[in-house]
């Protein structure tokens, strides 16, 4: 088994950086293309399990990445809780129901009653990791609780997602209710995922960098640091994009790895976070427009400034449109890297 990618999050002392990119799985590839044309639309991609493994290990085949990430979505979620989402072609998530008021929290589903209703997530896990014969670790994935509320209450994505910051500085005691009831369905679905074969889980916490820092530590860190602690049987990674205002705090969660994004130096992560945790990240996924050998020059610039203690990615995910000889450039970079002897 390549191993590489789970013994770097566990902070062991490795070879090279493993590799692997968020949203690999997806447009880029054109036998993920094949098959989504073939569909009614991402839904059903999600929902099929079998299909859904396939196009996880897509990835692995055509890019070589050292780990996989389950194909799904974090909206499952909310559609488990009791709000089902579309996608809509070029513009991204809607729900025609959104979050109102109290009686529509309380009417929400949580914890493993909501949890259980996602069986083609656990069902696509365990054909993957069957399929995958152990040849890279399998990533299972949430999205956290701010994230999955601003959704909810939203009811679409938004620059500026001002609807659910309304919410939280509105009704702060229907938010805590609502976050509760979200890190509730969350820790059951990450336990039955893990259940199902997962190696590691990531959070996702993409809306992040919209908060102030009290809001942040009031309505996002709590709920995230109680998953980390309930959850304790794989490693785990936090994903908290633009969140450089809170990352004393992020540096004391009770988890493994800390994905960054671009616009964060690993520099200056280490010197607020310290020297335990394990970083995730973080090239600019427009830097993959650039030309292959800017790319290559880039990508190696990246690595020597995390030194060890690096799983190598772009700090979001990949755009649709990318290149997919340069998302190549980039693994292929990473793969060839080694570290200076000490
Ligand atoms: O390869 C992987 O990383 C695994 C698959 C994955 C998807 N969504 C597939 C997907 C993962 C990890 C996600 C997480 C996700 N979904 C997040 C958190 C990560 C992030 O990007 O910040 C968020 C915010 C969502 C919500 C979501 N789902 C949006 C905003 C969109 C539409 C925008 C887009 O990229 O098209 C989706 C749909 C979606 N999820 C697609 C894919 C491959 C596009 C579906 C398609 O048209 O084929």
């Amino acid at each position: 088994m390549n191993d590489l990618f789970l013994r770097t999050a566990l902070g062991e002392k490795v070879e090279r950086p493993p590799v692997w990119l968020m949203r690999q799985a997806g447009r880029i590839l054109p036998q993920y293309r094949a098959i989504r044309n073939n569909l009614s639309g991402f839904k059903e991609l999600v929902e099929t399990p079998s299909l859904a493994a396939e196009v996880t290990i897509q990835p692995v085949d055509e890019l070589g990445v050292d780990a996989a990430i389950i194909f799904s979505d974090i909206l499952v979620i909310p559609e488990a809780m009791g709000l089902t989402y579309e996608l809509i072609e070029k513009k991204g998530p809607w729900f025609p129901k959104t979050i109102q008021n109290k009686a529509d929290i309380e009417k929400l589903e949580k914890g493993e009653v909501a949890a259980e209703k996602l069986k083609y997530v656990f069902d696509a896990v365990q054909i993957t990791q069957k399929e995958l014969n152990n040849r890279v670790p399998l990533i299972g994935f949430s999205g956290a609780p701010w994230t999955l509320l601003s959704y909810m209450i939203e009811g679409s994505g938004s620059k500026t997602f001002s609807k659910a910051k309304k919410f939280l500085y509105s009704e702060p005691q229907l938010a805590h209710l609502l976050l509760e009831k979200i890190t509730d369905t969350v820790i059951a679905y990450l336990k039955l995922k893990i259940n199902a074969g997962v190696d590691l889980v990531q959070i996702f916490d993409s809306w992040a960098g919209i908060l102030s820092p009290e809001q942040y530590r009031t309505f996002a860190l709590p709920y995230i640091s109680k998953i980390c602690n309930e959850i304790d049987e794989v490693p785990k990674t936090v994903f908290a994009k633009g969140a450089w205002f809170v990352l004393e705090d992020l540096g004391k969660l009770n988890c493994n790895v800390l994905g960054l994004d671009w616009n964060m130096t690993p520099q200056y992560n280490r010197e607020i976070v310290g020297g335990q945790k394990v970083f995730q990240g973080n090239l600019d996924p427009c830097q993959l427009y650039a030309t292959t050998d800017e790319i290559k020059k880039q990508t190696i610039k990246m690595l020597d400034s995390f030194g060890s203690k690096h799983i190598a990615n772009l700090g979001h995910g990949v755009y649709p449109d990318t290149p997919l000889e340069s998302v190549k450039c980039f693994v292929d970079t990473v793969k060839n890297y080694q570290y200076p002897l000490k």
